[in-house]
């Protein structure tokens, strides 16, 4: 049995190529690359001391000489020809090792007083130490992209890189696991001085915590009482590459150009791939060091309509004070003089999408057909439910206008109310009580006026049509009133809009104006009215919220949790984590903090973000998807086919 457990040594050489992104590295030129050290873990137990579950390791060893007794390593510097983009490659060999060992981890020490920026690290195993290693053919690649921060403590301060491949709590890795977890959630953090200007730095900034909502400028914090609300990364913390498509020192401008460019790319250039969607800009030099993909832009841009638009919107924005944009302004005037001296290509057309309607601006805005249509096929399709109870909540009454005039309109078709609700006839969308705390108070903000409201339909089969035929509107009866108990209710006209639209004269229309017959104005306004409070529920709650926000807490949790890296569910909830600490924290930035768009350009104002925090005390985890959504809102009928088939 000994024998078998006997591994001849010196057999196997691993060379490495270890990938150091200078544009990353800090640019104090401190850090030492014989500073920096690799050593290898193996994925089995150390066969010379049985019963141990611990791995074996290579030799540590430096990335430049003097070398180690059983490795050696030079470098080899790669420049990019056309850019200033360089990328050392630095060649180490690690000797000595049992012919089997397979490599699960590297360790990554850095001695140096700076941070370093490790790209990547590709081994491969071979028998001849003067082995080819520029080829790709590697045996294991640790794609690390990270920031590998200083060495205080030896015994804690190191990064481990897993190999990209699942194991569940691996026994041999398990010491290295449970080291990197403690470290993603911030127990080993510690403070140092940095060299370059003395301030306080944490060792480690990949760090995941949570936060509440506190950096908006509100007088309020959104998470907790009275405002609840999902958690939040806590800032500082630097969000790995991985998961976010920006690096170390990025910030929000980068990444907006970064999302404008990708854009840019997809509408201009038909099925191009994007060389690496993981590619970032840590610097202007970076942007212009791109490759495929910003020529590409470039040469496809008819930009100079594209950035006049992106420069109207500044002007015209709440942010044309603001030092980011000035800086973006500059730069984008600098980039269209770039592009004037380009021969650009013609782009293919932009947006060729369209609706899935038909006809002019008058047929899609007032058509009830379509206003139905897109209760289910609009923006927001995420609120409707079948009528199970009438009235509604908070009618304040059992027997309302709204029920009045849908019992009118269910008399005209020889149902009842009963009946109607029975047959699975009626349909709601409700925004009353999202907003009735607010509706006061957004109406003292000047040139603002809305409601609380909510829309009855009638669905009609065939031709399977949802018909609206009412809308409630309501007010408080003061401002201060958290509820809204003056209500109003509309109903279509009798006639309908197209049935009333003039002919015009070339058509053999009159063209006396006293011939047109008139529209019901009153219910187009209450269409107009409820469209509003669908864009802004749309917005605040159904994708802000439910979407993007609820999502940062899970993905926090996943992270101090999950080593994504290694465990099988972490990797394969990995792909749908992309992105969303870097949109969210844009948001926060640009979108909903007191000075953002939301707040300054919705009909909801300031109150916008009282509203979504509203929405999140009802909030259900486990009602968000297929099939428990459709079974809330019993709209079996409409999505079973392409749905799920438990419905
Ligand atoms: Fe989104």
């Amino acid at each position: 049995m000994e024998g078998s457990l006997e591994r001849r040594r010196d057999d196997l050489t691993i060379v490495a190529q270890v990938n150091v992104n200078l544009m990353k590295i800090n640019l104090a030129g401190l850090t030492n690359p014989a500073q920096i050290s690799i050593q290898l873990v193996s994925l089995t137990p150390n066969a010379d001391s049985p019963g141990s579950t611990e791995p074996s390791k290579s030799a540590e060893v430096t990335l430049v000489n003097p070398p180690p007794a059983n490795g050696t390593a030079s470098q080899a510097a790669e420049f990019d020809n056309q850019f200033p983009v360089v990328v050392p490659s630095f060649s180490l060999e690690f000797t000595q090792l049992a012919d089997d060992f397979q490599v699960g981890a590297i360790i990554v020490r850095n001695n140096n007083k700076e941070h370093f920026y490790l790209d990547s690290v590709k081994l491969k195993r071979t028998k001849n130490i003067h082995d080819d290693s520029d080829s790709d053919d590697w045996d294991w690649v640790f794609e690390c992209d990270s920031q590998v921060h200083p060495t205080v403590d030896p015994e804690n301060d190191f990064r481990v890189f897993f190999h990209h491949r699942a194991v569940f709590a691996h026994e041999t890795l398990k010491k290295l696991i449970d080291h990197e977890l403690h470290r993603l959630r911030g127990d080993l953090r510690r403070e140092v001085k940095t060299l370059e200007d003395d301030a306080t730095q944490f060792v480690d900034d990949l760090i995941y915590e949570f936060d509440v909502y506190n950096d908006l400028g509100f007088d309020f914090i959104l998470g907790g009482s009275p405002f609840p609300y999902p958690r939040r990364l806590k800032e500082r913390t630097i969000v790995e590459p991985s998961v976010s498509t920006t690096g170390h020192g990025n910030t929000v401008l980068q990444t907006f150009i970064h999302t404008l460019l990708d854009k840019v790319t997809e509408l201009y250039f038909d099925g191009t791939q994007v060389e690496d969607p993981k590619t970032t800009f840590g610097s202007i030099l970076e942007i212009a060091g791109m490759d495929n993909r910003f020529e590409t832009t470039i040469k496809c841009l008819e930009a100079h309509k594209v950035l006049d638009v992106f420069l109207d919107v500044f002007h015209q924005s709440i942010f044309s004070k603001n030092p980011f944009i000035v800086f973006l302004e500059k730069f984008i005037n600098v980039f269209k003089g770039l592009l004037q001296a380009i021969d650009l290509p013609k782009p293919r057309s932009v947006l060729t999408l369209t609706p899935g309607v038909g006809g002019t601006w008058y047929d899609v805005l007032m058509n009830d057909d379509e206003f139905g249509r897109q209760a289910l096929a609009g923006m927001n399709p995420a609120v409707i439910t079948r009528l199970k109870t009438f009235p509604p909540s908070d009618t304040g009454k059992k027997i309302t206008d709204l029920q009045h005039a849908v019992e009118q309109y269910l008399k005209s078709k020889q149902f009842t109310l009963e009946q109607a609700i029975e047959e699975n006839k009626l349909y709601i969308i409700d925004y009353h009580d999202a907003f009735k705390a607010h509706v006061g108070e957004i109406n003292q903000i000047s040139g603002r006026k809305t409601y609380a409201g909510r829309a009855v339909f009638f669905y009609k089969k065939p031709p399977g049509k949802l018909i609206p035929i009412a809308i409630e509107l309501s007010l408080p009866k003061d401002s201060g009133d958290q509820h809204c108990t003056l209500h109003r209710v509309f109903t279509p006209p009798v006639v309908t809009p197209q049935e009333v639209q003039p002919i015009s004269k070339d058509k053999g229309g009159s063209s006396d104006p006293a011939d047109e017959p008139l529209l019901d104005f009153s219910w187009e306004l209450a269409k107009i009215h409820f469209i509003s409070l669908d864009f802004s529920f749309h917005e605040l709650v159904s994708h802000w919220l439910y979407s993007h926000a609820v999502m940062e807490p899970i993905i926090i949790a996943t992270k101090r949790t999950l080593l994504s890296s290694v465990h099988p569910i972490g990797k394969l909830l990995e792909p749908t984590f992309r992105n969303t600490f870097d949109i969210n924290r844009n948001a926060r930035q640009i979108l909903i903090n007191k000075i953002g768009i939301i707040p300054n350009d919705f009909t909801a104002g300031e109150y916008s973000m009282k509203i979504s925090s509203g929405a999140y005390k009802t909030w259900r985890f486990d009602m968000q998807a297929l099939p428990k959504n459709l079974v809330e809102r019993i709209l079996d009928f409409v999505y079973h086919l392409n749905g799920t088939d438990a419905c």
